[in-house]
């Protein structure tokens, strides 16, 4: 495995490939999610790309960004047993110049739900993405389904800026228990850990409503908030793939988000139906 840490090395590296290429952008402290996209690539593809950069840019003020967890062994090696062909471990000054054009994601789809306690965050995302996205060439970029809004809107910039790169989303992965991975997860005390398991679980009580033929989307919101209980829920949203609201779950086009804060760890899931 190769390790770039250069715009000229990861070039250079580019250059030699033939065939498809897989992307696997992170943000480093890689956990069973990322593999499962590694290996889906690797399966996928003649060449795996994986990048480790904690984007500055997509953190508001007061965020994470300097406490994000770090595992730069632990992700190197980690990316050597999956046997990627080469991990990109950029500097922000590798990645950004003090003068630079930005992009804007659409503010209808990008300030709300996540967007609307994290105003700008997308904007960084999507730069971001963008950037790497022009470095690596890949033929294919695995992003997780978990990051749902994410995801529909780096789809979203594929197809508006005409990019050549196929996304590919990935389905979640989950603990024995129904925890969504998620880096954040290691802020998580032991009894925090329980609670958790509170958003997982207000899915699984709309998927029973589902089953059971519930499609009016208040009447889910209602009983996924009851399960939610005692967290304080950032929110619960029902949308389309396009994610737009909908007052009526649409089979095969919905999707159920939940936002809540368990302890000060902020932590999100949904439900693809
Ligand atoms: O999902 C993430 O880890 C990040 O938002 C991404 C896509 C790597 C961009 O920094």
């Amino acid at each position: 495995m190769k390790i770039v840490k250069t715009i000229d090395e990861l070039k250079a590296y580019r250059n030699e490939c033939t065939g498809s290429v897989g992307f696997i952008p992170t943000m480093g402290a890689l956990h069973n999610g990322h593999i499962s996209l590694i290996q889906r690539s690797l399966h996928e593809n003649e060449h795996t790309i994986v990048s480790v950069f904690v984007n500055p840019t997509q953190f508001l003020e007061g965020e994470d960004f300097n406490t994000y967890p770090k595992r730069t062994e632990a992700d190197i090696k980690i990316c050597q047993f999956a046997g990627i062909d080469a991990l990109f471990m950029p500097t922000p000054e590798t990645m950004y110049s003090s003068c630079e054009p930005s992009i804007f994601a659409p503010s209808q789809k990008a300030y709300v739900l996540e967007g609307f306690t994290r105003p700008g965050h997308f904007d960084g995302v999507l730069r971001v993405v963008l950037k790497l996205l022009n470095l690596t060439q890949p033929t294919h970029a695995y992003f997780g389904k978990k990051d749902a809004q994410q995801l529909y809107l780096i789809q979203n910039m594929v197809r508006t800026f005409f990019l050549k790169t196929q996304i590919v989303p990935c389905e979640i992965v989950r603990e024995d228990d129904g925890l969504a991975l998620s880096s954040r997860n290691v802020y998580l005390n032991a009894t925090e850990r329980q609670e958790a398991l509170h958003l997982s679980r207000s899915l699984q009580v709309a998927t029973q409503k589902i089953i059971a033929g519930q499609r009016d989307v208040s009447a889910l919101k209602t009983v996924m908030y009851e399960a939610l209980q005692p967290l304080h829920v950032e929110y619960v949203e029902i949308v389309n793939r396009d994610f737009d609201t909908i007052s009526t779950i649409e089979i095969g086009n919905s999707i159920i988000l939940v936002c809540a804060k368990v302890g000060t760890t902020r932590l999100i899931d949904n439900l693809w139906v």
